[in-house]
């Protein structure tokens, strides 16, 4: 708890929330009760919802919005978060039907607002007596991997302890009939290993003898534009302890998720599962790192390799092959792998080192954005202009195009080097407007977590504001720097930028987003243009040169 305001919790946008007293534990519970009797009444499934984070929200009202074969609403959901300063206000927002997440997927406000205003399916607690009443427990409360140093993952460990805490309750309020199915990205082996044995004692101890009906199925979710139908609509792996936690599994997927269009494929064990998404993760996440180096071959060599990725993919078995920009972010592709490495020694027991690429692809992913520090120095000393000081723009804050999510984005890591380095700089970002990772640095995702911890200098960047204003933003600057290819920017034309800037600039290109008519029109307007890959802009550069002396 916040030491200085311990009995609140505030909203994003700071609205006041007060946590609440022993007391409306009982009421809650009532309230509940009597909720329930009537959904019970209606022949509805009772669902809980542990962790209404960016994906128990949304799943939470996927299931609430689910409807039986003549269609009526089939399930009623509880969502249930612990009520801590950093998430309590989620409940009584979303009991408003308001949505705790601010999405670019339209659809998240409404399916939120339809299932607790008009359908009345979902409603929020913070009460873990919500477990007593519940037909099905999802669990979607966070398992983060906790990094101890900046590019190695090898250094680090699962963060276990809301997870374990988690399945602990679960089992101390649950009946034994109750499916637990487990949708957090866990460490491999998590499902059998950890949750199973820890509910086995606490139901032992509550004199119940059957094994808990545990299951796991991972989620695909995708923050942006999809975001509701990348829970409902796409292909779902399962698999359960046992026949019956299976088949129990397969049973509550295809009444909530769109498994007609989108067929679910049973695996035979949770292990297997749960390895799903860490390969699937790590695969992704292994792509965007094998090109940091050729990225790199491409500035010193005179390469595009922007050109040559589109002359690659022209071949159907290449399509996949995507350019990683200043840094692969989201919550998910910097940690799973790290995950699947510390499963294998922590929970399975193996000495061995047989993790090389996983690795390597995480720690070649999480540095990538250094080096955009050092491309805007040298396109800075070229103009004669020091670094120390200079004004820089970074143009975009969110991990990939289009989305409102910061969480560990290269733009992040490009500001921590260059504050590191001396420049001042301002960000803008059409889809943020609070940048917390810096406004809230000492907290923000947690104290342990800040980037900040390896760099030095940091202080002054809880004082960064996201303007929204471009023209603002640009007026002053000595360097912008392109780091996310947000709409707006695709379509920036180089004589509005200059003339805002008042004056040439340093242009850092750090996903392609500039064709070669722009580079070439900030050259004749006398700017210096260096970008992530794109070694044939020095070759622009000259042609400029030679015309304005011939
Ligand atoms: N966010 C994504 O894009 C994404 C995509 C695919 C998979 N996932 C996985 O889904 C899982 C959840 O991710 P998220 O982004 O929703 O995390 P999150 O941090 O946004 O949400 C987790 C929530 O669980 C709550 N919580 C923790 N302990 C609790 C407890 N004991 N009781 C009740 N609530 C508790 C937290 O307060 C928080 O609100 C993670 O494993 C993640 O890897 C996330």
């Amino acid at each position: 708890m916040n030491p200085s305001n311990p009995i609140h919790s505030f909203s994003p946008t700071g609205e006041k929330f007060q946590l609440p007293s022993q007391e409306d534990y009982s009421t809650e519970f009532e309230q509940l009760k009597e909720m329930v009797n009537h959904q019970r009444a209606l022949k509805r499934e009772i669902v809980v919802v542990m962790g209404l984070g960016f994906v128990g929200a949304v799943m939470a009202a996927v299931v609430a919005d689910a409807q039986d074969g003549n269609g009526n609403p089939a399930k009623f959901v509880i969502g249930m978060q612990r009520p801590s300063t950093r998430s309590f206000w989620k409940i009584p927002l979303i009991n408003r039907g308001l949505s705790p997440i601010s999405s670019e997927d339209p659809e998240v406000a409404l399916i939120i607002s339809r299932c607790v205003n008009e359908k009345k399916t979902l409603t929020a607690t913070f009460s873990y007596d919500a477990l007593k009443f519940a037909d099905v427990v999802i669990v979607d409360v966070q398992c983060d991997y906790l990094k101890e140093s900046l590019g190695n993952v090898r250094n680090g460990r699962a963060e276990m302890e809301a997870l374990e805490e988690s399945f602990e309750i679960i089992a101390s309020h649950i009946s034994p009939e109750t499916l637990v199915l487990i949708e957090t990205t866990v460490a491999p082996g998590t499902t059998e290993q950890i949750a199973y044995p820890i509910m086995k004692k606490v139901f032992k101890k509550r004199g119940i003898n059957g094994d808990p009906l545990l299951a796991h199925s991972f989620e695909r979710v995708m923050p942006g534009k999809n975001y509701v139908a990348s829970i409902r609509d796409l292909w779902r792996v399962c698999s359960g302890v046992n026949k019956e936690a299976t088949s129990r599994v397969v049973k509550f997927l295809k009444e909530v998720i769109n498994t007609e269009k989108y067929p679910l494929t049973v695996l035979d064990r949770p292990i297997e599962s749960e390895t799903a998404k860490i390969v699937e993760n790590s695969f992704r996440a292994t792509i965007l790192a094998f090109l940091d180096e050729w990225s790199l071959f491409a500035e010193q060599n005179g390469v595009d390799l922007i050109k040559v990725i589109n002359a690659i993919k022209v071949r159907p078995t290449h399509d996949n092959m995507i350019f990683p920009g200043p840094g692969i972010g989201g919550y998910c592709l910097p940690k799973d792998g790290g995950l699947g490495l510390w499963a294998y020694r922590h929970i399975h027991g193996f000495e061995d080192d047989i993790f090389k690429i996983t690795p390597l692809a995480i720690d070649i992913n999480d540095t990538r954005g250094l080096h955009v520090a050092q491309l805007t120095r040298d396109a800075l000393r070229n103009m004669g202009r020091p670094l120390a000081s200079a004004e820089i723009l970074i143009l975009g804050a969110s991990y990939r195009e289009d989305v409102g999510d910061t969480r560990y984005s290269g733009s992040e890591l490009i500001v921590r080097r260059l504050t590191e380095m001396g420049a001042e700089l301002r960000v803008h970002d059409p889809y943020i407007l609070h940048w917390w990772e810096f406004e809230r640095q000492d907290e923000y995702p947690a104290s342990s977590h800040s980037l900040k911890r390896f760099f030095r200098g940091q202080e002054k960047l809880k004082d960064l504001r996201v303007e929204q204003d471009l023209r603002k933003a640009l007026k002053g600057a000595d360097a912008v720097i392109l780091a996310v290819r947000h709409k707006p920017y695709l379509t920036l034309d180089p004589d509005e930028v200059v003339q805002n800037a008042g004056g040439p600039i340093a242009v850092v290109d750090c996903f392609g987003i500039l064709d070669d008519h722009k580079i070439r029109r900030y050259f004749e307007l006398g700017c210096e243009v260096k970008g992530l890959g794109r070694g044939h802009v020095k070759r622009i550069k000259d042609q400029v040169k030679t015309q304005a002396t011939q």
